[in-house]
């Protein structure tokens, strides 16, 4: 059945941005971040802390973490591979600590550099301390639909992640499209061997928009009893170790899809095209939001 709520995590700050080739202020970023808190998300995944040699880009994190105006009740995420990045994590007050791994074997050595068996042993670490810290744990398992380095996963595959991460102690796990092959009977289908395996109300939707498919597996998602999905304003993103990946599904496209199917987001559609056209602008270049720039057209 159809959930009547939803909620949805804006990725944009870190997964839209993680990117872009020139740095981008601190200050932009912490505008773009106070922008989403006031448009009414409750969760914004806001920072990464990864070795700045792989993703520069995000080698402001303390700094946007520090600048940003937090409003109670929202949770501001970020993403660590290791302890370094979780000491630096809980040090700049992420409410949320994001673990990433991978179903796809090839993907987990071209992203963090290791086996998926080796990064569940790092990440064991990194989930009791971010217990012990009291945060909250988020798992992300990316390529569950297809890899850009070994072409088909296997469901066994993101089954046994899946598994690993609950293991662990993951609040909420992702479900990465991270190249956005996969297409909705496929994602249906997935979705419904998964809930069987981890309670539906916990489990997110993490779709790339490469392929224009996105949308259309939120909805294959929803019909499969999903209730978290992530966006990013102004269609923003990609991932550095994806190559020709585009950014997630935009955010505005999405909230409008789910205005028109009477699904409650709590979130001001104007206030997030406003800030993703702010962003597109500071980047030089029209958003990708096909109903953002339709709205702001008007
Ligand atoms: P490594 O080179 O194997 O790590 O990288 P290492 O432990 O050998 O350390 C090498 C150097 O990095 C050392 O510095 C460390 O101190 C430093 P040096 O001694 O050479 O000067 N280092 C760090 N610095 C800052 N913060 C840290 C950190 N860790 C080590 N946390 C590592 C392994 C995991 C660190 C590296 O591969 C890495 O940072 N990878 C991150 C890649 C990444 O961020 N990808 C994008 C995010 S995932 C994504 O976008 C997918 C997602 O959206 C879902 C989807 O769509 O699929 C989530
Ligand atoms: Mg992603």
């Amino acid at each position: 059945t159809f959930p009547t709520k939803v909620k949805i995590v804006e990725v944009g700050p870190r997964d839209g941005l993680q990117n872009e080739k020139e740095t981008i202020p601190a200050a932009i970023k912490i505008t773009l971040i106070n922008q989403l808190t006031a448009a009414g998300f409750v969760n914004i995944e806001a920072a990464s802390f990864v070795s700045p040699k792989w993703v520069p880009q995000m080698a402001t994190s303390t700094e946007v973490m520090a600048g940003i105006t937090r409003k109670p009740g929202v949770i501001y995420s970020a993403l660590a591979p290791n302890m370094k990045g979780l000491e630096a994590a809980l040090a700049a007050g992420a409410d949320e600590v994001v673990i990433f791994g991978s179903a796809s074997e090839a993907f987990s050595q071209k992203n963090i550099n290791c086996s998926i068996a080796e990064s569940i042993e790092r990440f064991r670490d990194v989930a009791l301390a971010t217990k012990q810290a009291g945060k909250r744990l988020r798992g992300s398992i990316s390529c569950v639909f297809g890899c850009p380095y070994q072409g088909e996963v296997g469901i066994d595959a993101v089954v046994d992640v899946l598994h690993r991460m609950r293991d662990l102690g993951c609040d909420e796990i992702d479900i990465a499209d991270t190249i956005g092959v996969g297409t909705p009977h496929q994602v249906k289908a997935v979705m419904q061997r998964l809930v069987q395996e981890f309670p539906a109300d916990r489990l997110s939707g993490h779709f790339h928009d490469t392929y224009g498919q996105a949308l259309a597996n939120i909805y294959a998602s929803l019909e499969a009893g999903i209730s978290i999905y992530h966006a990013s304003v102004a269609g923003l993103g990609g991932c550095p170790y994806a190559k020709g990946a585009t950014g997630n599904v935009a955010t505005e496209d999405v909230l409008y899809m789910m205005q028109g199917l009477g699904i409650e987001t709590g979130i001001d559609l104007n206030a997030v095209v406003q800030a993703g056209q702010f962003i597109s602008q500071h980047l030089g270049r029209k958003a990708a939001s096909r109903a953002g720039n339709a709205i702001a057209a008007k």
